[in-house]
């Protein structure tokens, strides 16, 4: 059975049984700051669950269905075996105060042996076998009642195991949610689908408060399910899978077997994540779709794949599932042109770290990369230290982790102060630009907030200056959030707001080079570069222009001691989260990046 069928056959099984079809929601979570990305059909349903919404009123109906676009990453390392993935999709079907297991059950297995008709032989069941004990929280009791269930379906005993709290109960997303035991059904020995019985809160205290009223979420790997319906020996050779794994070039041999997989896995992953609206960067969900793009690029390597090789595969992932996410046409042009860029900027990194570890492992005798070597390729390289430690594994080699540590704790010490010292007054200091290509640390992002400050200054030129004289008034950027005081008569809209944040994300995404050059005060001035009329410059001040090294042609120019990032798209993504009155005629706004 096609994927395509599979599809139509799950939302029209569901939706004859009272369900309402509810289109995926995005990667990125709306109102759930618990989670990075989306891992479950129930996220957007959450507060269904809990009574803080009612579905009668959004759907029409206390149950749901949907095929849910969900990430995970603890997963990744796994990637490149029969089944495991980062992206995939999840069919699943909700309800909230309705229906509870004896439905669940039955409709489940309905599904899997009379629509899909998969033959029971194959399949096996598990339910909660309850835990007693309080170690991971608060006891619960034995599921009797599912087994029961799955017995009057006709299941034997010895098709029915018994699960403790680590497989068969399930949640919460997040730090806190709905959560409860689960029953799942495997097939050929592989889970397939989890029915999760929500009867508990769990708070972030990891106490469970019995829920005003049961709740069913169910998630089912819609590739794992493709993969014994369509009896492929693996997920990617599926129909979900297939066509793109084709025009990946390779011969059928282990490494490259696996290179494949991880290539096409993380393709599908980071043209999915950017169609969200996330971009490469050095935090968070940034952090994720760079790690996934870097690590597709490193095995194109492996295949000896051509510059620019994932540009045409992220185009047929659009192609395959452009139907049911019109979002990827839309966001089309974003999408390559992000993975353009990153492929760019990468594959020297990647060139010039591979020599050099090469150089590092032609020397060593005892089979160990000590933690200086594995930071000096970080530090001085950019080079990741997850692919450090993939390619030691690979060429059987150990690192030396602790040395590692200490290595990159001291650096972080390093960084810290100096931030401290240097970037208290966001004013004119000199200072050694210092960098590391896959760091969080707070001198990172202390420099990529400094030059989203730059933008948004000139944002508010753009957006607000018709109206009244936008003039700078203050600074301050710590590790969290940069703050920025400016002239303006009254509160902006939120419409205003929201312009503002686009301008500064489209430089962001055009991934601007930054200029930095001595000049005369005077001339710099005469150029438009915009200065803090409270500071006192020199005669000879340094000038950082965005977009053009002439400052004249530059989209930001602004007198100013650094340090900044050597392109906008460094920066990640640029949010406002705040905007008030600092003084009479004087605004703050601040904001952070992602
Ligand atoms: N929400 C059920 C699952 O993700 O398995």
């Amino acid at each position: 059975m096609t994927s395509r069928e599979i599809r139509q056959k799950f939302l029209k099984f569901f939706e004859k049984r009272g369900h309402k079809i509810v289109s995926s929601s995005s990667l990125v979570p709306k109102d759930d700051p618990s989670v990075l990305l989306t891992t479950a059909g129930m996220q957007q349903f959450k507060p269904y669950y809990m009574g803080n919404k009612d579905p009668i009123k959004d759907f029409g109906t206390k149950r749901t269905t949907s095929i849910q676009k969900s990430f995970r990453t603890p997963d990744i390392d796994e990637v490149g075996d029969e089944s495991h993935l980062t992206f995939f999709e999840m069919l699943g079907n909700f309800s909230f105060g309705d229906y509870f297991k004896e439905d669940a059950i039955k409709w489940g297995w309905e599904f899997i042996t009379e629509e899909l008709k998969i033959s029971p032989e194959r399949c096996h069941v598990s339910v909660f076998a309850g835990d007693p004990s309080t170690s991971s929280g608060q006891a619960v009791p034995e599921d009797k009642e599912s087994k029961k269930i799955w017995k009057s379906l006709g299941l034997a005993d010895d098709k029915i195991k018994k699960a403790g709290r680590k497989d068969n109960f399930w949640g919460p997303t997040g730090s806190e949610g709905p959560c409860g035991p689960t029953s799942e059904i495997y097939v050929d020995g592989l889970e397939i689908w989890n029915l999760v019985f929500n009867e508990y809160y769990c708070h972030a205290d990891k106490t469970l408060e019995p829920l005003k009223q049961n709740g069913i979420d169910t998630g089912m790997g819609f590739e794992r399910l493709a993969m014994v319906s369509q009896s492929a020996p693996t997920v990617f050779e599926t129909d979900l899978f297939l066509p793109l794994v084709q025009i990946i070039p390779h011969k059928e041999i282990l490494n490259e077997t696996k290179a494949v997989r991880i290539i096409a896995d993380h393709i599908r992953g980071a043209t999915f994540l950017i169609a969200d609206g996330v971009l490469p960067s050095n935090v968070e969900r940034g952090y994720i779709l760079r790690r996934i793009l870097r690590r597709a690029i490193r095995y194109g390597k492996v295949l000896k794949l051509d510059k620019n090789f994932l540009i045409p595969l992220s185009q047929k992932v659009i192609e395959m599932y452009k139907e049911f996410y019109p979002e990827l046409s839309v966001k089309r042009e974003d999408i390559l042109t992000v993975i353009e860029k990153e492929e760019e900027k990468f594959s020297k990194t990647l060139e010039n770290g591979l020599k050099e570890l090469g150089k590092i492992l032609v020397a060593k005798a005892d089979k160990i990369i000590s933690g200086k070597e594995a930071f000096y390729l970080y530090e001085s390289y950019g080079f990741p230290m997850e692919l450090t430690r993939e390619i030691a594994t690979e060429k059987r080699f150990a690192i030396d982790e602790t040395g590692w540590e200490i290595a990159f704790k001291e650096h972080q010490e390093i960084s810290r102060a100096g931030a401290e010292k240097k970037f208290g007054g966001h004013g004119i200091a000199e200072i050694t630009n210092h960098k590391s290509q896959i760091t969080n640390s707070d001198a990172g992002k202390i420099t990529r907030l400094h030059t989203a400050t730059h933008l948004l200054h000139q944002a508010l030129h753009d957006i607000l200056g018709q109206e009244a004289e936008v003039r700078q008034m203050g600074s301050d950027i710590n590790a969290e959030r940069t703050r920025f005081d400016f002239t303006f008569p009254r509160k902006l809209f939120s419409e205003e707001i929201n312009k503002i944040e686009e301008v500064v994300n489209k430089k962001i995404k055009l991934d601007l080079p930054v200029f930095n050059k001595k000049m005369n005060k005077e001339d710099a001035i005469r150029l438009g570069a915009r200065a803090f009329f409270k500071e006192k410059y020199p005669d000879e001040v340094n000038v950082y222009s965005i977009g053009d090294p002439d400052p004249s042609k530059a989209y930001s120019k602004e007198l100013c001691g650094g340090p900044h990032v050597d392109s906008t798209g460094e920066i990640g993504y640029f949010k406002i989260i705040k905007e008030e009155s600092s003084s009479a005629g004087v605004r703050r706004i601040r904001a952070i990046i992602e």
